[in-house]
C-alpha cells in the first residue's frame, strides 16, 4: 500500500488512522471515555458515536477538572485559503455541540497570516477576504455570540504577540524542523508561525491570571502544532491544552481528505443546487460496472464516497445507516438511488445554511474581536 502523509500542510494517500494514533502518540477515545462524556452531554453526537472524533490528548483531565467545577475554554480555527467546504464544517459543528453542552467559551482563530506565508499564490488581501467569508460559515452554525470570540490574526496580533513570543523562545529550530519538516528554503515566517497557532490556547490563562483549561477540537493533521505547544506549556507555567481529534471528511473522489483545490470533488457552502447535483452524480461509489452485477454481487460501501458522506454527516439515524449499508452489500439498492438521496439531503442542508450565512453578514461584529 502507498505510504500516506499527514502534516498540517499536506494530507495525502490512504490514511491509516490507527497508525496515526501510534505515530503521533495520541490516545484512542474508548467506550469508557465516550460514556464519561455522555454523562455530561446526555445525547452523544453522531461524530462520537461513529468514532469520527476518535483520538485525544488529556481529555480525561479536562473532564475531571470540569467535574470538579472548573470550566474549560474551547479553541479551534481555520486557515482561510479559500471558500468553506463541508469538510471544514465538520469539526466546527462538533465544537458547537461542545459549546452548547458544556456552556464553554470558544476562541476561534482565523490564520490569515499562515495562509499568506504558506501559499505562494495568496496575498494578505486574499487571505483577509477569505477569513471574513469563512467567518460567515462559522457564525451560521449557531454559536452563542456571548460565548464566542472570532479573531483574524493580523487584526488581533497585539493580543497574541506576547504569548507567541514566549512560546517561540522555547522552541528551537531543530524541533520545528523535526516536527514540521522545514528545509533551508522554507521562509522564516513559516518557521515562527506555530507559536501564533499556540497562542490562543494560553490566552484565557493570560487574561485571567490563573490556569484555565483549554480543549482544542481539530482534525488530526493539526496535532503537531499542539504537541509542541504542550511541550512548552509547563516551561511557561501554562496548563497543557487538551485535544480531541477527528478524521478527515471524505472526498467525493473517494480519497481521504478534500483539498480546497479539488473543486469538483468537494461541496462548498456557497454551491448552487445544480453544482451540488452534478458533483454528487459524478461521485465515486463502490458500485459494480452493471446493474445486473450490482444486483448479484452487491456494492462496497466501505470505499463509496456517497456512503461516507451519509455516514460522516448526513444520515443522523444509526438504524438507517445500518440498513443502507446492508441493502448496498446485498445488491438491493443501486448507486443512483443513494446519490439521489444524498443530493436531496445536501440541498436541504445548504438551503438553510446559506440563509443563515447571509444573515450572518449583519451579525459579524457580534463575534469578531480586534486589538
Ligand atoms: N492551521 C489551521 C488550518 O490550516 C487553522 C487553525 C488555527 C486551527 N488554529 C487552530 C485549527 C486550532 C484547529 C485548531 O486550517
Amino acid at each position: 500500500m502507498q505510504e500516506f502523509v499527514v502534516t498540517p500542510w499536506e494530507v495525502k494517500g490512504e490514511i491509516d488512522y490507527d497508525k496515526l494514533i501510534e505515530k503521533f502518540g495520541t490516545k484512542r477515545i474508548d467506550d469508557d471515555l465516550i460514556q464519561r462524556i455522555a454523562k455530561h452531554t446526555g445525547e452523544l453526537h453522531l461524530m462520537l458515536r461513529r468514532k469520527i472524533f476518535y483520538s485525544h490528548r488529556s481529555l480525561n483531565w479536562i473532564l475531571r477538572k470540569y467535574e470538579e467545577g472548573e470550566k474549560f475554554v474551547l479553541y479551534t480555527g481555520r486557515g482561510p485559503s479559500g471558500n468553506t467546504h463541508l469538510g471544514h464544517l465538520m469539526p466546527w459543528i462538533f465544537t458547537k455541540y461542545l459549546q452548547e453542552k458544556f456552556k464553554a467559551k470558544l476562541l476561534f482563530q482565523l490564520t490569515d497570516d499562515e495562509k499568506f506565508l504558506f501559499k505562494e499564490r495568496l496575498s494578505l488581501e486574499d487571505t483577509r477576504r477569505y477569513a471574513y467569508e469563512n467567518a460567515l460559515d462559522v457564525i451560521a452554525l449557531g454559536f452563542d455570540p456571548k460565548l464566542t470570540e472570532i479573531f483574524i490574526d493580523t487584526e488581533y496580533i497585539k493580543t497574541l504577540y506576547k504569548i507567541a513570543l514566549k512560546v517561540a523562545k522555547k522552541i528551537t529550530f531543530s524541533t520545528a524542523r523535526a516536527v514540521f519538516g522545514f528545509e533551508n528554503s522554507t521562509n522564516i515566517g513559516s518557521i515562527f508561525f506555530t507559536s501564533i497557532q499556540a497562542a490562543p490556547a494560553f490566552l484565557e490563562t493570560e487574561r485571567q491570571g490563573r490556569a484555565i483549561p483549554c480543549l482544542i477540537p481539530c482534525a488530526i493533521d493539526q496535532d503537531p502544532h499542539f504537541r509542541v505547544a504542550r511541550d512548552v506549556a509547563p516551561l511557561l507555567k501554562y496548563p497543557k491544552p487538551a485535544l480531541i481529534h477527528c478524521k478527515f471528511f471524505p472526498s467525493l473522489a473517494g480519497k481521504d481528505k478534500m483539498s480546497a483545490s479539488e473543486e469538483e470533488t468537494s461541496i462548498y457552502t456557497t454551491d448552487e443546487p445544480e453544482m451540488v447535483k452534478r458533483k454528487v452524480m459524478n461521485a465515486f461509489t463502490g458500485g459494480q460496472a452493471t446493474i445486473k452485477e450490482q444486483r448479484e454481487k452487491g456494492g462496497n460501501p466501505g470505499v463509496c464516497s456517497v456512503f461516507q458522506y451519509l455516514f460522516y454527516f448526513f444520515e443522523e439515524e444509526d438504524m438507517k445507516i445500518k440498513r443502507r449499508e446492508l441493502a448496498c452489500r446485498n445488491g438491493a439498492i443501486l448507486c443512483g438511488e443513494c446519490k439521489q438521496y444524498l443530493a436531496e439531503k445536501i440541498l436541504r442542508f445548504l438551503e438553510q445554511h446559506q440563509e443563515k450565512r447571509e444573515k450572518a453578514r449583519d451579525r459579524i461584529e457580534e463575534f469578531i474581536v480586534r486589538d
